[in-house]
């Protein structure tokens, strides 16, 4: 690993530190506390575990700097020059049911801009850092994004529509134009996890609406410095961490994104 800067240091530890109790919750899921914050929407006492682990940690190192966590809200709110953005387990989901698919992910933003970013796959142990100038790394491997040029060769990753979506029927009719016009569509389940895997070249191209800021916060830095390229559309302006997101490898981008906003005006 190249990078160690003190924020990647901290969120490092941070992360290995909350990772420990994940993976005990993980093997007992059965005796987890869950409770359901919108229809399909669950919580369990690991989340919240996880999420206080990661709070205590960056707030000993910073205890002025602002956080906006998923569990508990935002703390400090008027720092908004420095913050982290936390999910405590992105892919509640997949964690809940048993499948390994699901990471913690937390981002670090300097004066609007994330400038480093960590997801952590506990189970898998794949740890995507990256930090703004000195690259993305996968363990200790830098990582690019896929080299493929083509729509019809791609790749893509997508998630949604949320049970209480409004704009399923969208979201439908987007999932099949893309699906017509490229090799296939994976759904995971993780969008943090989603990102990463654009930026280490497993997928081609990754698209979503009705995000939240924590689920991509960290991915987003990940992705840039591995090459890749984010845009948000549709943003609406009084719901900043409210977030429709389309990441690609660059090469593929304007025409996924046609896929996308096309069809939207018809
Ligand atoms: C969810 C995951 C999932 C996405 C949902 C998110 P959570 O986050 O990222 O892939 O489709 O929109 O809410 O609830 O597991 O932290
Ligand atoms: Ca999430
Ligand atoms: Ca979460």
């Amino acid at each position: 690993m190249r990078l160690n800067s003190p924020q990647i240091n901290l969120l490092t530890r941070a992360c290995m530190k909350a990772s420990k109790s994940l993976i005990r919750d993980f093997g007992e899921i059965e005796n987890l506390q869950v409770s359901s914050k919108a229809p399909g929407d669950f919580v369990s006492s690991a989340d919240k575990r996880t999420e206080k682990i990661i709070v205590e940690e960056l707030l000993k190192a910073h205890p002025e700097y602002g956080i906006i966590t998923e569990e508990s809200g935002i703390i400090n709110k008027s720092n908004v020059n420095n913050r982290w953005i936390i999910d405590p387990i992105d892919g509640t989901m997949n964690f809940l049911n048993g499948i390994p698919q699901f990471a913690i992910s937390i981002g670090y933003e300097e004066n609007n801009e994330i400038k480093c970013g960590i997801i952590f796959n506990p189970v898998m142990n794949e740890m995507f850092l990256a930090e703004k100038g000195n690259g993305a790394y996968l363990n200790n491997s830098r990582i690019r994004v896929s080299n493929k040029k083509k729509i019809k060769d791609a790749l893509i990753v997508t998630g949604g529509p949320k049970q209480v979506s409004k704009i399923k029927e969208k979201i439908f009719r987007e999932y099949i134009n893309v699906s017509n016009q490229v090799s296939n569509v994976r759904k995971f389940g993780s969008a943090a996890l989603d990102i990463a895997y654009v930026a280490c070249g497993r997928f081609d191209g990754y698209w979503q609406r009705e995000l939240n800021y924590w689920d991509i916060a960290a991915g987003l830095i990940i992705l840039k410095e591995a090459g890749g390229f984010v845009d948000f559309f549709e943003e609406e302006r009084n719901y900043p961490l409210k977030k429709n997101i389309l990441a690609s490898n660059s090469h593929i981008h304007d025409e996924l994104k046609e896929l996308i906003i096309k069809k939207d005006i018809e």
